[in-house]
């Protein structure tokens, strides 16, 4: 079986070609929309979700033909919320995957267009392929997927967050908001993946979702962590925003010591939680550990 590091970089450039090819091409109008969302799509990221929708298939089973278009939908949402996290009325950050920001590299109404379309892509693209066996199943991962973008998902953790500058918030009303800014995108991706194979009993459901809610959680504490301990180059984002911004992370709640801690909790009860899945559930435990282990 290939290492972790040989499969995470044959994933990446596995995704990095079925991205290619799915998305419009830069030559056809209008070309500088597709332009900007081939930019904030292609050529970086470390392609977390995308690995997960494929480690969580190799649970259930499930073919490459499916898992490529749920990864790729998850993938297009991520770089949506990107572009639209990195706006002036946003964070305002010029850098992102060491290059100029999608609103510096073009301009801000282009930016919030190229969010907007590949939005509306992700959800066309899981509705345009067979993804499951019984059409009702399909109709319950858009749901899912649906529910993790919205107001009490992504979307949401995004308006508290912005509600949260310069306020001192409890440590409950922090988790809330990762859970939903960045954890309920990766939890999407998990389940997702999964639900492209064999259906689950409800004790795997249940175990499932607890390691992708627990990895969703520990992704955005070791985000604020890194923000706060490492550098820009080594980030490909500006490092120190979050403390420049004011704005409350586990660093600045807890202190650096207790959040690594707290990271390090989270991914003990997400392996514990993959003990019914055996060695098919190799890659989500590699995942798991290069996702609070991780200097990038
Ligand atoms: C950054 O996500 C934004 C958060 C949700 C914390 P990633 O760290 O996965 O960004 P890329 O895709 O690797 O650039
Ligand atoms: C972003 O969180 C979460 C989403 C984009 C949904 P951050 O604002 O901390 O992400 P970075 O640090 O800019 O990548
Ligand atoms: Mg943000
Ligand atoms: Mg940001
Ligand atoms: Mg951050």
């Amino acid at each position: 079986m290939a290492t972790f590091q040989d499969w995470a970089r044959e994933t990446a450039s596995f995704m990095e070609k079925t991205l290619a090819d799915l998305l419009p091409a830069a030559d056809t109008v209008p070309t500088r929309l597709h332009d900007a969302m081939r930019y904030s799509t292609l050529g970086g990221g470390k392609r977390v979700r995308p690995m997960l929708a494929f480690a969580a298939g190799e649970v259930s089973g499930a073919s490459v033909d499916r898992l490529k278009v749920v990864a790729s939908a998850v993938e297009m949402i991520h770089a949506y919320s990107l572009i639209h996290d990195d706006l002036p009325c946003m964070d305002d950050d010029v850098l992102r995957r060491g290059r100029p920001t999608c609103h510096i590299e073009f301009d801000e109404a282009t930016a919030l267009l190229a969010g907007d379309a590949l939005h509306s892509m992700a959800f066309n693209i899981v509705s345009a392929h067979s993804l499951t066996e019984k059409s009702s199943d399909q109709l319950d991962l858009i749901r899912l997927f649906s529910e993790a973008c919205g107001s009490r998902g992504m979307a949401g953790g995004q308006a508290i967050d912005l509600a949260s500058v310069d306020r001192a918030i409890s440590l409950p009303e922090l988790e809330h908001m990762h859970t939903l800014k960045t954890g309920a995108l990766i939890r999407a991706a998990v389940m997702m993946g999964a639900m492209c194979g064999r259906p689950l009993s409800e004790i795997e459901r249940q175990k499932l979702d607890h390691y992708a809610k627990c990895i969703g959680l520990a992704f955005q504490v070791v985000d604020d962590i890194l923000d706060c301990e490492s550098n820009t180059e080594k980030l490909g984002k500006t490092a120190g925003k979050d403390k420049d911004a004011n704005k409350p992370t586990y660093v600045s709640l807890l202190g650096l010591n207790p959040a690594k801690q707290f990271a390090e909790e989270l991914l003990r009860d997400a392996h514990q939680s993959l003990d019914v899945f055996g060695m098919s559930a190799k890659r989500l435990h590699e995942l798991a550990d290069f996702i609070v282990k991780r200097d990038y």
